[in-house]
């Protein structure tokens, strides 16, 4: 099994690194558009194999997408992080056009290629890679539902002092402060998290949550890398092996929730064909609200791609 990821900055180099070390391809091309880059943390990745013990061959190319070909898999993280002050839909403008013409470049050498997308705003350039290759939506998914929930069962797993193993939990809707955490689909070893936990805490880690890309640019002064490129990398993992996962995933929605033609956020299984099954959950009428609200803003950063498409 081969996979590209494009993109050799912070997240991309965490995604190409995890998918090595844990063995999950046997060959792992790293594109970047600046000379070198790629080839250097390819190489650093390769020279960790006798550390860690493995044998994934990870390789880097400066733009030439010739290498790239016959990926099963390729994943995009190209394009600008944040800046503190700065919304994911800020980037809109300049990411776009890069996902775009990355996306030309892997669907060229790589026709069959599942495609994640990790880029921001995630789910518009998720739209933008649709739009682009033409594949069917079970072929093109963004990341970002597996990083959400992740920081969410993470501070559960803080509040709580359990393991963050012990928490499961499903979040729904755009990669943004108006994602859609639900308390009432978390468990802690299958017990209702409702159960262990005060409303208040409950909602202030909710809160938290919605904001927690937001928490790291601040802190950082640029985006986070460690989680979302693991997440991008379990991803990959699920459609390679066929473990037919269940995740949140960015994919484009044909009615289900009575949303039609909206890229957002929703449980999906995820397989050897990609998305095999998008899951519809019984929501109530509060989390169809919000729900709803994360649609319409996705909806409006999407006409505004369309704007910029029709220049
Ligand atoms: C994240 O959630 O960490 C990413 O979307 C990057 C960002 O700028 O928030």
């Amino acid at each position: 099994m081969k996979v590209t990821v494009v993109g050799a900055g912070n997240v991309g180099a965490t995604c190409a690194d995890v998918l090595a070390y844990r063995e999950v391809v046997n060959e792992v091309i790293l594109v970047d558009i600046k000379e070198g880059l790629a080839e250097g943390k390819a190489l650093d990745i390769w020279e960790k194999a006798p550390i860690n013990v493995y044998d994934t061959r990870t390789v880097g190319v400066s733009n030439d997408y010739s290498k790239t070909a016959g990926s099963d898999v390729v994943v995009i993280t190209s394009g600008l992080p944040r800046k503190p002050g700065m919304s994911r839909d800020d980037l809109i403008e300049t990411n776009a056009g890069i996902v775009k013409s990355v996306t030309e470049n892997v669907i060229k050498y790589s026709p069959e290629a599942i495609v994640i997308i990790v880029s921001n705003p995630l789910d518009v350039m998720t739209y933008q890679a649709h739009l682009t290759s033409k594949f069917p939506r079970s072929k093109v998914m963004g990341m970002a539902g597996i990083l959400d929930t992740a920081r969410y069962r993470a501070f559960l797993a803080e509040a709580l002092n359990v393991s963050p193993k012990e928490i499961q939990a499903v979040l729904m809707g755009g990669h943004g402060d108006t994602m859609v955490p639900l308390p009432r689909y978390t468990t802690v070893a299958g017990i209702p998290v409702t159960e262990l936990i005060d409303s208040e805490k409950l909602d202030a880690i909710v809160q938290r949550t919605k904001t927690g890309g937001g928490e790291l640019v601040k802190l950082m002064g640029t985006s986070a890398w460690y989680a979302p490129g693991a997440a991008a990398a379990q991803m990959v993992e699920a459609i390679v092996k066929d473990q037919r996962r269940v995740f949140p995933v960015c994919v484009k929605l044909e009615g289900e929730y009575g949303i039609d033609n909206c890229y957002l956020g929703v449980p999906v299984i995820l397989g050897k064909n990609g998305i095999e099954k998008v899951i519809e959950l019984e929501l109530n009428e509060d989390e169809m609200a919000m729900l709803k609200e994360s649609e319409g803003h996705v909806r409006e950063v999407m006409s505004v791609l369309d704007k910029l498409n029709n220049k």
